[in-house]
């Protein structure tokens, strides 16, 4: 039997698995899968599987017309206390049970790989899962925990999620640095200010080199949820009227369209539920053709087809002035323009709380940009032309350096073994 560790980065968008070599102290190969969960809804076969992770979740999904149940941004129940668990296929499923899905599928492709049972860990977690609260935090590692040991871990350790992405980007220095770096992923964006050695990658005590660490809850996923709400909910109706009494015309309820704005909402959002009080508006609303949108949308799970229409005029804008906002199902028909300007304006309000919270971060920990000789920028949402101009701005005197976007945090997970030994 050889020695191997595994640096897990469980992400809200993407989860990814480094496999270390411990007896020859490097990575022998890195796994990525997106964080999704698909449970079909007619699992009559008893021994199929009953649910499908990763990107086959996405194609089973489709394949089903998008019927049963899709989850996805699930790391960001694991704070919510108001969750206690779901119903899926008449079984009952809580937080650790979910996540502990996603991680079973990790570590069976990587066992498969190294052909043998790794039982060590050290996974990945954010400053603040998220806001500072420390029930909530205690909670969500609490309930990560139990995730990876009911995947087979029993050597489980965590570490800051920016604290792997500066390791790996240690990595690639040639000498000593004090490093500013910024993991800004699909639901947190989090700092972390170090002094980086590439003499010390992989050594025992690195408690003296982390000067600072941070975080703040708004990722990728926040601006596709202000997205969808500024440039997606009017084609659903956001504007409707409806004749509430004779006479009196109202606009339809602001509220209806929380729950298709955000993945936490959406994963647990029953439909039926207020399937009547929609039937209603749309009545009185004289059959309104936006409104008819929102009802095919809910009545038919389609969620997550119209995110990935959001989330591609976003990536559009990563590299391009322009890019259309297309959408064509179930005669829903959306196809429009965004520029980049419009982009940015959309998403201000949570590039502002970027700002703000990045610049409250170095005040507080007394960092001065004189001080910082180089930055690193990690995870998908650092391609987003505002967010880079956060930092070209504050820091015109700093390139931006980048690596590999989705996995340098498990890899610099996995270069973390120093928290199994005892001192
Ligand atoms: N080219 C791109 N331009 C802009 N955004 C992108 C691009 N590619 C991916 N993204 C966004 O990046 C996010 C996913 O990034 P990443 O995989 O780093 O997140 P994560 O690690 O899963 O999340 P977290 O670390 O917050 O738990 C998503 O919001 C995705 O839409
Ligand atoms: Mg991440």
């Amino acid at each position: 039997m050889k020695n191997f560790l595994y640096g897990i980065d469980f992400g809200t968008t993407n989860s990814a698995l480094a496999i270390y070599d411990e007896d020859k102290k490097e990575i022998v190969s890195t796994i990525i899968i997106p964080s999704l969960i698909y449970f079909p809804e007619d699992v009559e076969v008893s021994n199929q599987k009953k649910y499908v992770i990763g990107e086959s979740a996405i194609s089973s999904y489709l394949k089903d017309g998008m019927k049963g149940r899709f989850i996805k941004s699930i790391k960001q129940i694991l704070s919510r206390s108001s969750f206690t668990e779901t119903r899926i296929q008449n079984k009952r499923y809580n937080a650790s049970d979910l996540v502990s899905l996603i991680l079973i599928e990790l570590k069976e492709r990587a066992d498969q790989i190294i052909g043998q049972d790794c039982k060590k860990a050290v996974i990945g977690r954010p400053v603040f899962f998220d806001d500072d609260d420390t029930q909530k935090d205690t909670l969500a590692q609490t309930r990560l925990n139990k995730a990876a040991i009911m995947a087979g871990f029993t050597e489980v350790r965590f570490q800051f999620e920016p604290i792997g992405a500066a390791f790996a980007y240690e990595k690639t220095l040639t000498k000593k640095e004090n490093v500013l770096v910024a993991d800004l992923g699909g639901g947190t964006t989090d700092f972390t200010y170090l002094v980086l050695d590439p003499s010390q990658v992989g050594s025992k005590n690195r408690k003296n080199d982390m000067m600072a660490t941070g975080g703040i809850y708004i990722g990728g996923d926040s601006f596709d949820s202000a997205f969808m709400w500024e440039r997606g909910t009017p084609h659903f109706g956001k504007n409707t009227l409806y004749e509430a009494t004779p006479g009196k015309v109202l606009n339809v309820p602001k509220s209806l369209f929380a729950n298709i704005c955000s993945w936490d909402k959406m994963n647990f959002f029953n439909g039926l539920r207020i399937k009547k009080d929609m039937e209603d508006y749309y009545y009185y609303s004289n059959n309104d053709k936006n409104f008819k949108n929102l009802i095919t949308l809910v009545d038919n799970n389609l969620g997550y087809s119209l995110f990935q229409a959001i989330e591609k005029t976003k990536i559009n804008l990563s590299s391009k002035n322009t890019a259309s906002f297309q959408y064509s199902n179930m005669e829903i028909e959306i196809n429009e323009n965004v520029s980049s300007e419009e982009y940015q304006n959309i998403i201000d309000k949570d590039i502002n709380r970027i700002t703000a919270y990045l610049e409250d971060f170095m005040l507080k920990n007394k960092i001065k940009s004189e001080d910082i000789d180089s930055l690193f920028l990690t995870g998908g949402t650092s391609m987003v032309v505002a967010v880079q101009n956060i930092f070209k701005t504050k820091f015109p005197h700093l390139t931006l350096n980048s690596g590999d976007n989705f996995k340098s945090v498990a890899k610099g997970l996995a270069y973390s073994g120093y928290l199994f030994e005892n001192n």
